[in-house]
C-alpha cells in the first residue's frame, strides 16, 4: 500500500500540470475545441444524461428531479470552466470541492470514472464528426474545382 509521502496530495496547479504531463499546447487545444465547437454545451449534459438517467442507480443519487435540475446547472457550469481550460489554483480547489460533493453522496468512483468516459466519448464524437464535415466541404471544393476545370475546357 503507498503511504501518504509516497503519494502526496498535489495541492497546487503547476504541480498537477505537470503530473498529468499537461502542457500550455494541450490547454490551447482545449481552448480551440471549445472556439470551434459550434454544438453549445447544453448538448453535453443532455448526452450525458440520455446515459446517465437509464442507469440502475440513477434514482438512488437523484430521488426527485429538483435535484436533477440543480445538478445539471451546475455541470453546465462546471463544462464551461472545464473549456475555458485556466488551469489555477482556484481551478483545482474548486474540482476538489466537487469531488467531496461526490464522496458526500457516497457515490462509487467507477461509477464517476464512467461518467467522464461518456464525456470523453461526447467529445470525440463531436471532433470525428466535425473532421468528416471537413473532408465533406474539401470534397465539395475539389469538385467545383474540377468542374470548373472542365468548363473552362469547353470554352476553349
Ligand atoms: C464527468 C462526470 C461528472 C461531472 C463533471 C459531475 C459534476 C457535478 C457537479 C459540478 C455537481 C455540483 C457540485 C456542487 O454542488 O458543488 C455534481 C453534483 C452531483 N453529482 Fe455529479 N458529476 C459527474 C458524474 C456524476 C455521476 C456519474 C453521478 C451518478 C449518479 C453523479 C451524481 C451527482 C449527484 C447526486 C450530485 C448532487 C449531490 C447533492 O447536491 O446532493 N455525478 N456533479
Amino acid at each position: 500500500m503507498l503511504s501518504r509521502l509516497q503519494c502526496p496530495q498535489i495541492a497546487d496547479a503547476a504541480a498537477l500540470l505537470a503530473r498529468f504531463r499537461i502542457t500550455d499546447s494541450d490547454l490551447a487545444l482545449v481552448k480551440k475545441f471549445r472556439r470551434e465547437d459550434n454544438a453549445d454545451l447544453e448538448n453535453y449534459i443532455e448526452e450525458f444524461y440520455k446515459w446517465l438517467t437509464p442507469q440502475p442507480f440513477f434514482s438512488h443519487f437523484f430521488p426527485d428531479e429538483r435535484r436533477v435540475g440543480v445538478t445539471k446547472a451546475a455541470q453546465l457550469e462546471y463544462m464551461r470552466e472545464f473549456f475555458a481550460a485556466d488551469i489555477d489554483d482556484a481551478y483545482v480547489e474548486s474540482r476538489r470541492e466537487i469531488g467531496s460533493v461526490h464522496a458526500r453522496v457516497d457515490l462509487p468512483l467507477d461509477i464517476y470514472i464512467a461518467g467522464v468516459s461518456v464525456n470523453f466519448e461526447n467529445c470525440v464524437e463531436i471532433l470525428a464528426s466535425r473532421r468528416q464535415a471537413h473532408a465533406t466541404i474539401a470534397a465539395d471544393a475539389a469538385g467545383d474545382f474540377q468542374a470548373d476545370v472542365l468548363r473552362h475546357d469547353d470554352h476553349r
